[in-house]
């Protein structure tokens, strides 16, 4: 396609001139005929334009964004954020909701009583220009193009495409207005792009996408074959989230975030070891952060270290002992929103109290008979619903995957 004929398909769909059956066919065919490196250019600046384009540039320092393609219990914005802004990096960032298996930080952000995720713009510069960090949901204003084309991609089975995703995340991240963007490109079964190579490849087009503007940017190839951390459920991250803040998560979740942190603060040319680093989550200075977000978004203190409140609490049972080689993250984030925890469609309301905390990982010993995972559910509980957890538990095989980040691409 030309330049021209892209300008022309963008600001027609957002016109309502080229109607969605026609967009559909577009779609498509990008799906199976990819698009070229020009013309996934022109389709992303040309979505840029389709909405507001925040104007950073009152705040100073080298603003930093972050942006994963999706993932399960994937919590890492709400620590690497503050964490990062407690080096005196400000972070102004927009986040999405969940769907389907896959979770959004938003749901998570609301799931604290108060807090809210819609500002203006001045509203969410001024708290970044004040305390540093602002984590809000996307503004309706933002990328009109990719509203309307993503839940279009939704319901025709074409999100799954690389020209479509990179588009997607980029026009969004450079209306966005950050100076450096950090990209985490989820690798596995459960994430988009299911093996390396094609993980690789969307990390190239978008981090190219970023230079073209000016925009510093790095992308991660990082591992979702199993969940991410312990727990899946939106309190229940919160909750995680927390923990890690205060230094006490688990090792390879603390130390993943802290290398993303170093990458992050690199962009804003601020060098730092992952130990200095991690002593900001002993020292309470990320934690402090935090919580001056939350109160500053208009979050409660007190209700944010409130334990959750399920009717259920079960514990699921090793059947055997042996060393977890597997926990698919699609089945265990399904398993979630099943319980409430995530949306099958948009409209779908959520349970921010139920999910999934695993006291096992993917590598890690086991007795049989010792407790693997704990549902925490409203709902009934069916001799069923243990049975189903312990068939996706796999033992005593191939170990799938040790390693968070799989690949650096800048
Ligand atoms: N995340 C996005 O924002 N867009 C996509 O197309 C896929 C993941």
């Amino acid at each position: 396609m030309t330049s021209n004929e892209i300008k022309w398909l963008v600001e027609g769909y957002v016109a309502g001139t080229v109607p969605d059956y026609q967009m559909s066919a577009f779609a498509m065919a990008v799906y199976f005929k990819g698009m070229t490196t020009r013309e996934i250019s022109d389709l992303t600046m040309n979505m840029v334009k389709t909405g507001q384009e925040f104007d950073l540039s009152a705040i100073n320092g080298i603003k930093v964004d972050k942006h994963s393609t999706g993932g399960v219990g994937d919590k890492v914005t709400l620590i690497l954020a503050p964490l990062v802004a407690s080096f005196g990096v400000p972070v102004a960032k927009m986040s999405g909701r969940g769907l389907g298996h896959t979770g959004g930080t938003i749901d998570k952000l609301e799931s604290i009583k108060g807090y809210q995720v819609e500002r203006s713009q001045e509203d969410f510069i001024r708290q970044v220009q004040d305390i540093g960090v602002s984590v809000i949901g996307q503004s309706d204003q933002l990328v009109k193009a990719d509203k309307l084309l993503y839940a279009l991609r939704d319901v025709t089975a074409t999100v799954d495409t690389i020209p479509l995703i990179a588009s997607s995340v980029m026009s969004k991240k450079i209306a966005a207005g950050a100076d450096a963007i950090l990209l985490d490109v989820t690798v596995g079964e459960g994430a988009f792009m299911k093996t390396v190579d094609e993980a690789r490849e969307l990390a190239q087009t978008m981090v190219d996408l970023g230079k073209a503007v000016g925009r510093k940017t790095v992308a991660v190839i990082t591992d979702m074959s199993q969940p991410l951390g312990r727990a899946i459920g939106n309190r229940l991250e919160i909750l995680e989230a927390l923990e890690i803040l205060q230094g006490q998560g688990r090792q390879d979740t603390t130390h993943f975030i802290c290398e993303l942190a170093q990458i992050m603060l690199g962009l804003a040319d601020i060098e730092k070891t992952v130990e200095e680093i991690r002593k900001h989550l002993e020292n309470g200075q990320a934690l402090a952060k935090f919580e001056e977000m939350v109160a500053a978004q208009g979050g409660d203190l007190e209700d944010l270290y409130r334990p959750v409140n399920v009717a259920h609490v079960v514990d699921i049972l090793a059947q055997e002992s042996g060393v977890i080689s597997a926990l698919p993250a699609m089945e265990f984030g399904l398993y979630a929103m099943r319980l409430g925890a995530g949306r099958a469609v948009k409209s779908d309301d959520l349970d921010y109290e139920t999910g999934i905390v695993f006291e096992k990982k993917v590598g890690d010993s086991v007795q049989k008979g010792e407790i693997v995972a704990k549902v925490y559910t409203n709902g009934k509980i069916s001799s069923e619903l243990v049975t189903e957890f312990q068939k996706y538990v796999k033992m005593n095989d191939r170990v799938q995957c040790l390693r968070e980040i799989i690949e650096i691409i800048s």
